[in-house]
């Protein structure tokens, strides 16, 4: 079977393209709690409550959540001492980045040197996506959140669908200079920011994130501004932080360092060092179980 060349821009050529992929690659259906979470934010009827019942049904979610609200990053506000209070301490979305990102930890940490190493790279980007969303006043730094968080959840379609080969293939760039996509696309047809995208698609998720994670190593596509830049700068900034992934190289151009306000090296650093410590921090409530 022949891949058409991709027209992101095309509704059909996209829609084409997540049938071929469904074609050669295995996709799961969606987390139940994923699917639940979005469907309940969706509901016009939803209040805090529902949702806050929703996340006690699950002992180990309601602890972190409970953490997470007591963190430094919203102590600011009040110290909540229910989950009902938690959630209206957090917000809804940053509440539903919480839940997504639990559920994304589990699909990718099957107790693999790789897994564990792409669910930290992703909850690095996340934050990292979140901290620069913030800083170039996004509407909304929830989404920059999940397009950091998924991002390269193609790499863990790949592994899972041929184990042997892909750690292969990590090991091939780990000793060269090449490039991991060009890897992927050469084995399995679809590079991984492909696949993310037919995965996110069939997850039905959000189009905003789909079309984030579809460019993200595409350079001409990564404007500034947009979400796909937001995360792709996200991911140099993990990388520099030592929370990168195998062979995924991208390279600001100055006018997008100079649109994060870390044009010069010491404000990047800084920066470097901010995502860092909120891996830190927010790495903590993932671990404790
Ligand atoms: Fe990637
Ligand atoms: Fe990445």
């Amino acid at each position: 079977m022949e891949t058409d060349s991709l027209d992101r821009h095309s509704p059909a050529s996209l829609r084409k393209h997540i049938d071929q992929v469904k074609e050669r690659h295995k996709l799961p259906s969606a987390p139940g709690v994923v699917t639940k979470v979005m469907s309940l934010l969706k509901d016009p009827d939803f209040n805090a409550r529902d949702l806050a019942r929703f996340i006690s049904d699950d002992p180990a979610l309601a602890a972190r959540t409970l953490s997470l609200a007591r963190s430094p990053l919203y102590a600011q506000r009040r110290r909540a001492s229910t989950v009902h209070e938690a959630v209206l301490v957090m917000g809804y979305k940053a509440v539903r980045s919480l839940v997504i990102a639990t559920a994304a930890q589990s699909f990718m940490t099957r107790k693999s040197k790789i897994g564990d190493k792409l669910w930290s790279h992703s909850l690095a980007t996340a934050l990292a996506a979140r901290i620069l969303a913030r800083r170039s006043r996004m509407d909304d730094p929830e989404m920059a959140f999940l397009a950091g968080l998924l991002h390269d959840m193609g790499h863990m379609i790949l592994c899972e669908g041929d184990p042997r080969g892909f750690a292969q293939l990590i090991s091939e760039v780990e000793q060269s200079d090449e490039s991991l996509n060009l890897k992927e696309l050469a084995l399995y047809r679809f590079d991984h920011a492909s696949v993310a995208f037919a995965l996110l698609d069939h997850w039905n998720l959000d189009e905003q994130v789909n079309e984030a994670v579809i460019a993200h190593h595409d350079s001409t596509e990564s404007r500034n501004g947009s979400l796909a830049s937001t995360v792709a700068m996200a991911d140099y900034l993990c990388g520099k932080a030592g929370l990168g992934f195998y062979g995924e190289v991208f390279h600001p151009d100055s006018d997008q360092l100079h649109a994060f306000g870390c044009a010069d090296e010491s404000s990047l650093n800084l920066l470097v060092e901010e995502v860092r410590r909120a891996f830190e921090q927010e790495n903590l409530l993932f671990r404790e179980n």
